[in-house]
């Protein structure tokens, strides 16, 4: 079961990460040498989606910058015969077909998905939220894909979080009918450890139905008086099967400073040029 077309919101102030946010979308910040967003995006593609539309918000001109074409950069490129560049610079626009919505207020995510109703029309689709960076192999989307293909419905995916987190997600009650698939009875956006029906949350990637843009549209501010996802899903998932997936991988919450951080590091470490020399760097100064 294809999915051709991705939302990535990214509409937020990004206040979490003043002053380095004040011109700069949160999206663009750059983890090792490429920007935040474009790891999204290249999960999305690895996994068949040729379309993504980015909710944006004002500020957000250098998103649309990075998957454009820059034909003074490759000219400048070509004449140095900088080849491997070249092609960086190139890919990054062949990536995909990147669309742009404006969002005109912040009122919450819910509201940003709903902002690509006509975008997506009556077909499944993905939404993949930017401040969650995964590190999978298959990458995470293509293993919510092979659930969906298995179970149809709805997928959304799921991380174990300690009991004191779940304040910061929308937490699911449901029960386990395959390893690692759930089927979601409920879910909760961002309870306090007392009402959280399970430690089991919701994080950022999301196979969806089209005929959730009704609901969305009807759903009223919720949680921090924003119109949330969670509770357009909630009301899905009466009739309509939703599936949480506890994928195998590892997520950084890179739109917070220590997760951003441990991403950088994580990545660079893997990285066959840079790595090496890093790992040395860090035995280093650790000693
Ligand atoms: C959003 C969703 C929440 C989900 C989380 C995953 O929250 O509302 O349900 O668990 O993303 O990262 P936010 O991080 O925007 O507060």
């Amino acid at each position: 079961m294809a999915v051709h077309k991705a939302v990535v919101p990214a509409a937020g102030l990004g206040t979490r990460f003043l002053p380095a946010t004040k011109a700069q979308p949160k999206e663009m910040l750059v983890l090792v040498d490429k920007p935040a967003i474009q790891y999204i995006v290249e999960e999305g593609v690895a996994a068949g989606v040729r379309n993504f539309l980015v909710v944006t918000g004002r500020n957000k001109k250098s998103l649309e910058d990075h998957f454009d074409r820059a034909p003074e950069l490759e000219a400048a490129l070509r004449q140095k015969g900088e080849w491997e560049l070249l092609a960086t610079v190139e890919e990054t626009a062949r990536l995909a077909a990147v669309h742009y919505v404006r969002q005109p207020e912040a009122r919450g995510l819910g509201d940003a998905v709903a902002c690509a109703a006509a975008f997506v029309g009556d077909e499944d689709f993905a939404v993949l939220l930017p401040d969650d960076l995964i590190l999978a192999d298959p990458p995470c989307l293509a293993q919510m894909l092979a659930v969906k293909e298995a179970y149809g419905g709805a997928v959304v995916a799921l991380e174990e979080v300690e009991p004191a987190q779940t304040q910061r997600y929308g937490i699911i009650r449901g029960r386990e009918i395959d390893r690692g698939v759930w089927r979601i009875d409920d879910l909760v956006e961002k309870p306090t450890p007392a009402e959280a029906p399970s430690h089991l949350a919701v994080v950022g990637r999301y196979l969806l139905p089209g005929r959730l843009f009704p609901i969305l549209a009807a759903t009223p501010p919720g949680a921090g008086g924003e119109i949330q996802l969670t509770d357009a899903l909630r009301v899905l998932a009466r009739d309509y099967p939703l599936y949480g997936y506890l994928f195998t991988g590892r997520r950084f919450d890179v739109g917070d400073k220590l997760g951003f951080l441990t991403a950088t590091v994580e990545l660079a470490l893997a990285r066959p040029d840079l790595g090496p020399a890093f790992a040395a760097y860090l035995r280093r100064i650790l000693l």
